[in-house]
């Protein structure tokens, strides 16, 4: 049976960080699903579909173990431990940078095992990916800085056209 785990998030848009655990996630399961979330408490730069399209452009650029794969979805409304049974997950998957980010996380893994008894996984952050995070992203970006350094290089260019 295939190991399935899903890595949700709003990624808007995806940085190099989340791309890393996404990769990292794929060396631990044959399947990871990229779900892209409508989170209500936040307005989106880009569309879930515009996400969804640079997600799977930046994903061609991996190099996954064979018989892992990575797929990309959209959750616009619903829980997500709704999704992650439909699609027989047994894990999601959640990058941590800092301290701030498991004080964000932990309740959100909580209430989710508590829903549908689905276990949170954890990866630390690489240390070169700590400082990036898709609102600071999109911050400079609109300041007119480069942000070749921190985003897939189609993200970049749809910062910059949009
Ligand atoms: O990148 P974000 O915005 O911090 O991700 C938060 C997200 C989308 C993972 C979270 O809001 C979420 O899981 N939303 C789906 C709705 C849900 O299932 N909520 C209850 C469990 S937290």
């Amino acid at each position: 049976m295939a190991a399935i785990a899903v890595y949700p998030g709003s990624f808007d848009p995806l940085t190099l960080g989340h791309l890393d655990i996404a990769a990292r996630a794929a060396k631990m399961f044959d399947e990871v699903h990229i779900l892209v979330v409508h989170n209500p408490g936040k307005t989106p730069r880009f569309s879930l579909e515009q996400r969804v399209s640079l997600i799977q452009e930046a994903i061609k650029g991996l190099r996954l173990r064979a018989g892992s794969k990575i797929v990309v979805a959209t959750l616009p409304t619903g829980l997500l431990v709704d999704y992650s049974h439909r699609v027989g997950a047994s894990a999601l998957v959640k990058g941590v940078r800092t301290n701030v980010d498991l004080d964000y996380e932990l309740p959100m893994a909580r209430v989710n095992r508590d829903l549908a008894d689905v276990e949170t996984i954890f990866i630390p952050a690489d240390p070169s990916f700590g400082h990036i995070s898709s609102s600071l992203v999109k911050q400079v970006a609109a300041l007119g800085g480069d942000v070749s350094k921190y985003v897939p290089a189609a993200v970049a260019q749809a910062l910059k056209n949009s």
